[in-house]
């Protein structure tokens, strides 16, 4: 035991570092040239950062969202469109579109609809595969909205947000994945602590966020047994600077929130890289989790420290 404590531990954990930290030396923005990716909740927070990203890379771009809220910034403008879907498509581009093409992507549109309903998610890829020919990267971002607050004991809202954050990223994977196996294409995952720790005030959220892990860590399990060729990246992101995450929880957690866009970069880096998980950032999210399974209540009371629940608003 004093040997393993003295030399195998250190010796593993700088093995760990250099497979970390080399892995991430070699991405370079060129590898995003021309492919064709897909994100979701794009209309916002750290999907809309993404699209950015992407563009810059001179990606082909389609995001997805169900509001036309910035759109009517530019509805005047523009004003041309053509309805060509079942599905309900903007029918003009949105701001951030209007965006990612000043800021070089090879093509940039978006394909709005709600998410909780699974035609809907079926639907979006066809539009990717009948528009962009093929797929290399489907980001999976959006998140319903919940409430930050104590549970309140509505099974509905649990199951909206379960069709919203949970089941249709796997309707949306199983349309897609033709497409990314014919691409030898990637699956990333935009998950958070709340997916991997039981975090107080989040318990429909974090349900569907656990869901995920064990959808998307078993479906690689099984892709690595077929040798089927499309990786999944899973993110574990911690607290973001995003407008609606302020404006939920900044008043009661005790952290400062890192900033969108370097957390996008971190996602489409690891997506790019094919790596097994993303941990943005490094320090607050990988590192209490080595206590989850040998000090989970340690762990249970570290997390609790970072609340302050006198704050909660009156639901
Ligand atoms: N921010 C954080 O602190 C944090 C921490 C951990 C993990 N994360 C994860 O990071 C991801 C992005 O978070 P964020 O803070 O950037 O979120 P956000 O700013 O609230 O953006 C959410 C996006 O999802 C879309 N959306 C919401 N409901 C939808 C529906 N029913 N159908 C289709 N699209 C819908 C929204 O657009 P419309 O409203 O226009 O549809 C928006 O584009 C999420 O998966 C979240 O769980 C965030």
């Amino acid at each position: 035991m004093g040997l393993l404590q003295k030399i195998l531990i250190p010796i593993l954990g700088l093995v760990l570092a250099f497979c970390f930290y080399s892995s991430r030396e070699n991405f370079k923005p060129e590898m995003l040239k021309g492919k064709r990716v897909i994100v979701t909740g794009a209309s916002t927070g750290i999907g809309e950062q993404m699209a950015y990203h992407l563009a810059r890379m001179g990606a082909h771009v389609l995001v997805t969202a169900r509001t036309e809220a910035k759109l009517q910034q530019v509805n005047g403008k523009l004003g041309t469109h053509t309805c060509t879907h079942r599905h309900r498509k903007a029918n003009l581009t949105l701001q951030v579109v209007e965006r990612c093409r000043a800021l070089g992507a090879s093509s940039a549109r978006l394909v709005s609809g709600s998410m909780e309903d699974m035609a809907t998610t079926r639907q979006l890829v066809e539009v990717a595969e009948a528009e962009l020919g093929g797929l290399d990267m489907l980001i999976l971002n959006h998140v319903g909205k919940s409430y930050f607050n104590y549970f309140d004991g509505d099974v509905g809202h649990v199951q909206k947000l379960l069709n919203i954050n949970f089941l249709s990223y796997v309707a949306m994977t199983v349309s897609a994945l033709p497409m990314l196996k014919r691409s030898g294409g990637s699956i990333v995952v935009v998950s958070s602590m709340a997916g991997k720790v039981g975090f107080p005030f989040t318990v429909p959220y974090s349900a569907t966020k656990f869901a995920l892990d064990g959808f998307f860590s078993s479906l690689r399990q099984e892709f690595s047994i077929q040798s089927v060729n499309v990786s999944i990246t899973l993110c574990i992101l911690g607290f973001i600077d995003t407008e609606n995450a302020m404006r939920a929880a900044a008043d009661v957690l005790l952290m400062s929130p890192a900033p969108k866009e370097e957390c996008a970069l971190e996602i489409i880096k690891g997506g790019t890289l094919r790596q097994r998980e993303v941990y943005y950032r490094y320090a607050s999210t990988k590192l209490p989790l080595l206590l989850r399974d040998w000090a989970a209540e340690l762990l249970d009371l570290l997390v609790r420290q970072r609340y302050r629940p006198e704050r909660l608003r009156a639901a």
